[in-house]
């Protein structure tokens, strides 16, 4: 019976096991899956873009390389976190139809333009970093599938997150002009990757119950913390001033202070204003639009392999 059904699952929740695609679950606990899983595997897909806009001109061999691997490690992620929506009954192409008529959200990260090469590297130290904050603790998220997903996803984007600072230690180490660039793509990247992290807790409609049904493990707020605290020192590693004068160390709290982030710029951003967002959505579009007879030809020859 229902009232059963339901006990077993905050059993199973509060003791900390894996719910599994053929457990029962409330209606609204697939849905809040659905939201954050779908968005999560759009972020991967439309994160291709930034980055892939600098395969062509990377500057050596060994860096274009490098990009290919990492711009394909995320179309794979991707792919992972479709795989995971469907264990709970999603269609992935419903689900792309959603985010190319803008009916699902994907980060706000990448709905900034990659201006000069030091991007590539901004987007492995800060973008990444934030990534692998907010998703490590995902690999004990309460729905299985998403979960163990979340396992290799976070070891590979760890290795994204080391191959950005190792371009930017290199960049360091060369020229002023290149020093400038590196300043120049920090000051650009800094605040949008502490929005990445969402809204603040006390404007996080989903927070409290996503943490009741350990979906989410830590809150917005939490999570952008330990961020900006594991970054700081890793700036003055690097030797690049972060662009927030009032970041200063508080004993009392044992973590980094900063300042105000500009949440309006977050509202525009992700309610499709930011200065990439056409952009990305219009090529997402195209790209599907031009897959279309791939998509039919796959169909056609599974269908011929059936009879
Ligand atoms: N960009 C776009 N939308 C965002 C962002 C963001 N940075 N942060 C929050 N939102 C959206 C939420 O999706 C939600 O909108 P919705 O209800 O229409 O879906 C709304 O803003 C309110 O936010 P919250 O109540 O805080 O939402 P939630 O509990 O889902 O927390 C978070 C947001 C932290 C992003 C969570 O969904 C999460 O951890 N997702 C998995 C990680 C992920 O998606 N990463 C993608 C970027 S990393 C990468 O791909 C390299």
């Amino acid at each position: 019976s229902e009232p059963e059904l339901e006990r077993h699952f905050e059993q199973v929740i509060e003791r900390d096991q894996r719910i599994e695609p053929r457990d029962w679950m409330p209606d609204a606990y697939r849905k809040t899956l659905v939201r954050q899983v779908a968005q999560h595997a759009h972020s991967e897909i439309i994160g291709m873009q930034p980055e892939a806009n600098w395969i062509t001109r990377a500057p050596s061999l060994r860096r274009k390389a490098i990009l290919l691997a990492k711009v394909q490690d995320e179309a794979g992620h991707g792919l992972y976190l479709y795989s995971a929506t469907e264990t709970l009954g999603a269609d992935r192409t419903e689900l792309t139809e959603k985010l190319i008529d803008s009916k699902q959200k994907y980060s706000s990260i990448f709905n900034y333009p990659t201006l000069n090469f030091a991007d590539v590297g901004v987007i492995g130290w800060l973008v990444d970093g934030a990534a692998i904050c907010n998703q490590v603790p995902l690999c004990r998220s309460s729905f299985g599938p998403y979960a163990r997903g979340m396992v290799r996803i976070c070891k590979e984007e760890s290795f994204h997150q080391r191959q950005g600072f190792e371009l930017l230690m290199t960049m360091m180490r060369g020229t002023d002009a290149q020093r400038r660039m590196v300043q120049d793509a920090t000051d650009r990247w800094w605040w949008p990757s502490l929005m990445m992290f969402g809204p603040p807790d006390h404007d996080s409609p989903n927070t409290a119950q996503s943490m009741a049904w350990k979906i989410k493990r830590h809150t917005n707020d939490e999570l952008r913390q330990r961020f900006v605290d594991m970054t700081v020192p890793q700036a003055e590693a690097l030797g690049v001033t972060l662009p927030d004068p009032e970041i200063s160390w508080n004993d009392e709290r044992g973590h980094y202070d900063f300042g105000e982030i500009d949440w309006d710029e977050f509202k525009q951003v992700i309610s499709g204003n930011g200065p990439c967002n056409a952009e990305r959505l219009a090529h997402r579009r195209a790209a599907h639009e031009d897959g279309a007879w791939v998509r039919e030809a796959a169909a056609a020859y599974a269908a011929k392999q059936h009879t």
